[in-house]
Parts: C-alpha cells; sequence; structure tokens
C-alpha cells in the first residue's frame, strides 16, 4: 500500500471590516458598559462590515494574500472550502461566490456549515483529501459575518460577536510535520443553546417571524460557557494521545476565542501557561469560524510561529460541534 502524505498549513491571510465597534460605542446602543463586557468576555472592540463589504468579499481578500504567501495561482486550486454560518445569501453557497471572484476554475467549492467550529472541520475534511492523494491544493477560509444576524436589543450577545476571515492553503507535507490529529465531534440535542430559529425552510420569513425577531441569533450563554471549559480541555488531552504528545510538548494552543474567561479556565485546566495562549480576541470579538485562522495568522506576523513549533487548535460552538487538532509547524 501506498504511504499515506500528511497534510499541513502552508500559508494564511486575513481580512476584516474597515469598521470598529467599541465598548464604548455599545454603550449608546444597549444598556451595557465597557466594565462589564471586558470583565466578563475580554473583548474591547470589534469589526463589523459596512458598505461594500461581505462574508465573500473578506474570503476573496484574506484568500488572495494566502494564496499569494503560498506562491499558489487560483487556477491550481483543487478544492475550495468556506467554513461559515452567514453566507452572502441562501443559494448560491458563498464558496461558489469566492470562487468566482478568485476565478479558481478548476477548484470544487462547498461550503461547510459547524458554527464556530467551521474552520477545525474544514481543516479534517481538507486533511483527509490530501492524505488520500484525491487532491494537492486546498484552500480552507474561516469566515463569519454574524453583525446582520445579531439582535443589536439584546446586550446578552450583540457585545459578543464580530466580522472578519482567515484564509490558509493547505498542501502535502513531509512526514513528521503538519496535521498530526484531528478530531470533530457533534451533539444535535443542544441545538436550542444556540440559534437563529426563522429563515430556513421550516419557518421561513414571515411577518410574523420578523416580529418575534426570529431571524436573529438567540444564546443560552452561561450553559455554552460550562459545556465549553469541559470539551476544550477534554478534546486537546484527546487528539495529543491520538498523535502520542503531551500538554508539556505544546509551544502554542490556538483556541476558538469567544470568551477570555473559557480560555483561561481551559488553558489552566491544561496547565499552559499565559504565553503560551495565541490570544486576540479584544481587538475583534467572536468571529466565529474566522476566529482561529486570524489568530494564527497575528501569531504568524508576529514571528511568534516557527517551524517546528507543536500547535493544538480547539474550538467549539453552534450545534453543538467542537473539534481539536495538533500540527507540528
Ligand atoms: N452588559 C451588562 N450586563 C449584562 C450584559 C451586558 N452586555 N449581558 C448580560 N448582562 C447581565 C445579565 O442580564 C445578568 O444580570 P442579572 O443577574 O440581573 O440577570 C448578569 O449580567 C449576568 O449575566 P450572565 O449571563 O450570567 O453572565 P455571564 O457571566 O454568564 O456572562 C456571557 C455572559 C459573556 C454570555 C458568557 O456566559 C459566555 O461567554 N458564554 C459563552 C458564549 C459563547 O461562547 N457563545 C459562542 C459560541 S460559539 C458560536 O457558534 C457562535
Amino acid at each position: 500500500m501506498r504511504a499515506r502524505k500528511k497534510a499541513g498549513i502552508v500559508s494564511t491571510g486575513k481580512a476584516l471590516p474597515v469598521v470598529r465597534l467599541t465598548n464604548y460605542d455599545l454603550e449608546y446602543i444597549v444598556e451595557t458598559s465597557d466594565e462589564w463586557i471586558t470583565a466578563r468576555s475580554g473583548i474591547k472592540e470589534r469589526r463589523i462590515i459596512s458598505g461594500e463589504e461581505t462574508n465573500s468579499s473578506l474570503s476573496e481578500i484574506a484568500a488572495r494574500i494566502a494564496l499569494e504567501r503560498a506562491g499558489l495561482k487560483p487556477e491550481e486550486i483543487d478544492i475550495l472550502i468556506v467554513a461559515t454560518v452567514t453566507p452572502d445569501q441562501p443559494l448560491p453557497s458563498s464558496a461558489c461566490l469566492v470562487q468566482a471572484r478568485l476565478n479558481a476554475h478548476r477548484a470544487a467549492a462547498f461550503d461547510l456549515a459547524a458554527g464556530c467550529t467551521g474552520f477545525l472541520y474544514g481543516l479534517t475534511v481538507g486533511q483527509q483529501f490530501i492524505e488520500t492523494g484525491a487532491a494537492k491544493n486546498i484552500l480552507l477560509i474561516g469566515v463569519d459575518t454574524l453583525s446582520p444576524v445579531v439582535d443589536w436589543t439584546d446586550r446578552r450577545t450583540c457585545v459578543l460577536f464580530g466580522d472578519g476571515a482567515g484564509a490558509v492553503v493547505m498542501q502535502p507535507v513531509e512526514e513528521g510535520r503538519g496535521i498530526l490529529a484531528s478530531k470533530m465531534y457533534s451533539d444535535g440535542s443542544k441545538a436550542e443553546l444556540l440559534e437563529i430559529p426563522a429563515g430556513g425552510s421550516k419557518r421561513p420569513a414571515t411577518l410574523k417571524t420578523l416580529q418575534e425577531r426570529g431571524h436573529y441569533i438567540k444564546m443560552n450563554g452561561p450553559e455554552i460557557f460550562k459545556f465549553a471549559v469541559k470539551i476544550m480541555v477534554e478534546s486537546t488531552l484527546n487528539v495529543l494521545e491520538m498523535c502520542g504528545k503531551k500538554t508539556s510538548d505544546l509551544t502554542y494552543i490556538a483556541p476558538h476565542q469567544a470568551n477570555v474567561r473559557i480560555i483561561n479556565a481551559a488553558c489552566k485546566r491544561l496547565g499552559l501557561s499565559e504565553e503560551q495562549v495565541l490570544i486576540n480576541i479584544q481587538r475583534y470579538g467572536n468571529m466565529s469560524s474566522a476566529t482561529i485562522p486570524v489568530v494564527l495568522d497575528e501569531a504568524l506576523e508576529e514571528g511568534k510561529i516557527k517551524q517546528g513549533d507543536l500547535l493544538a487548535l480547539v474550538s467549539f460552538g453552534a450545534g453543538l460541534t467542537w473539534g481539536a487538532a495538533v500540527l507540528n509547524w
């Protein structure tokens, strides 16, 4: 039997909307304060799409940066995966719109909806195509534009989210490098903890669904908080065990950026120091599928991540879904 190739991330890129919305700005929108938001979530500001900015336009910018850094032309992409729950429109997929923007005419293109775990799901899916030899060049974009589906009258949710896109190019890498282990999980019985109840085929848009504000995110924050800390620890330990590594082998962890208290609680239980945790939530809030590729891109630009570093990526989100991966950079 032919040896399976290893899959790795060879380049990254990001795109963030121009408009910054600070906690002080939010004080004019809902009954909240910079003090509450900072203490309870770690967020100071977030980016919000405006003007011509959309899910697919941010994706295109992030993708072009990642492609250039990989020395790859759009027509060389085999598969284009857009991990998102906020496509420009219900039909067609954001991936097809991005494919057209890039003129990536050889690429198969599809969206992957796994809430905030979309990027990690996409990474595991892309890994399979590369390891089996079915694809060589995969463009994976983690993007979400949640600001249009956030209820700006609900202070429990609107302060938490932001918009952004991160892209990575995945290619075969030498044995011992790249993704050493990855795993995806789900529990649909907890679907109601985070949902947009209307706007799908079950409850299409009507005057009633609009009046009920059914097209906006509804979230049970405290329940997700408890769940998130537990599964972040469990799934990180699980993927480390899958590749024969320990937490003490890790250089960095790149966790989903939903709440700094979730990140701190999970990383403390894993025995990781502050310096090992990649965090940028203070600047962008929870950008759903974009948080991990964007935090990776920033850490690479800052020269933090170096070849040979061992990284854990871990995320959770609507579904509920969660996932983790270990990479040898
Ligand atoms: N400003 C001021 N007060 C507020 C605000 C606000 N923005 N929001 C809530 N409060 C109030 C509440 O009304 C409550 O007041 P009460 O005690 O008088 O009723 C009080 O603050 C405490 O509220 P809690 O909800 O208990 O606050 P908590 O400490 O749990 O923090 C938070 C809330 C930040 C939402 C937290 O639970 C959390 O981060 N949960 C995880 C959410 C998450 O990760 N979601 C993303 C999932 S990923 C995806 O797929 C998108």
